[in-house]
């Protein structure tokens, strides 16, 4: 009985130290994502614009994990399948959440992970107010910004040279389910295509191998 006792004594202490490791200042687990939403497909889509003006304004920790689920969030758990198609479901993009003004949230460059459906910081700071230099100045107002960098190879492996149409392709795919799912939180959206590419890599500081291809600022309407 003692044995048993110590037993589950040492298993609840496993548990709530990979708990706290979970949540420690790295890794920020984010709220499940839902499947059920508001306004009806036909609507959201009517409503799609691009906004560029925000207002100063928080969004909360819930919608910034429903826009990275859209992104990429896995919908199928036994494949690995996601909410966006991608070529051999080779998933080449990498999905960058730039945390200015988000409830609960400290400031700074964090990664998605879709199989956790968590994030991992990359670096604190203001990271906004530097891109806005190099990208265009009205992106200073945003809340957050989605970044989708891409890795060719992972495409290349088994595409050769057709990778660069399917990960341009799969980009798209990815970036109209995140300007949806915005306007179906209620929330504004813009994009951004135009900026320097090697300029947007080393603000972010991503390797060289990664390559930025659209920017999403996201925030409340003005
Ligand atoms: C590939 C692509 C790149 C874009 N790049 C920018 C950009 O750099 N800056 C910007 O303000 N808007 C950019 N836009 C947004 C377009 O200006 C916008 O979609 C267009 O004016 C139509 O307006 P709507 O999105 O509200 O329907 C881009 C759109 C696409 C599809």
């Amino acid at each position: 009985m003692k044995d048993i006792l110590s037993c589950m004594l040492v298993t609840t202490l496993i548990c709530c130290v990979a708990a706290a490791q979970a949540q420690s200042d790295l890794t920020i687990r984010l709220p499940a994502a839902s499947t059920d939403g508001k306004m009806p497909l036909e609507k959201v889509m009517s409503q799609r614009r691009s906004v560029r003006r925000y207002a100063n304004r928080q969004i909360s920790l819930s919608q910034s994990s429903q826009l990275l689920w859209a992104a990429q969030g896995i919908t199928d758990v036994s494949r690995g399948l996601r909410t966006a198609p991608s070529a051999g479901a080779l998933y080449p993009l990498e999905i960058y959440l730039v945390a200015a003004r988000i409830d609960s949230l400290q400031a700074g460059l964090y990664r998605y992970r879709p199989l956790t459906h968590d994030l991992i910081l990359v670096q604190p700071g203001d990271i906004l107010s530097r891109l806005s230099e190099g990208l265009q100045g009205w992106v200073v107002e945003a809340s957050a910004i989605i970044v989708i960098s891409a890795v060719y190879s992972r495409t290349a492996v088994k595409y050769g040279d057709r990778a660069a149409r399917y990960v341009h392709i799969e980009v798209g795919h990815v970036a109209q389910n995140i300007l949806l799912q915005a306007t179906a939180l209620e929330l504004a959206s813009g994009v951004i295509g135009a900026f320097d590419d090697q300029e947007m890599r080393s603000l972010l500081g991503l390797p060289e191998k990664e390559d930025v291809l659209y920017v999403i600022p996201v925030g409340y309407m003005p």
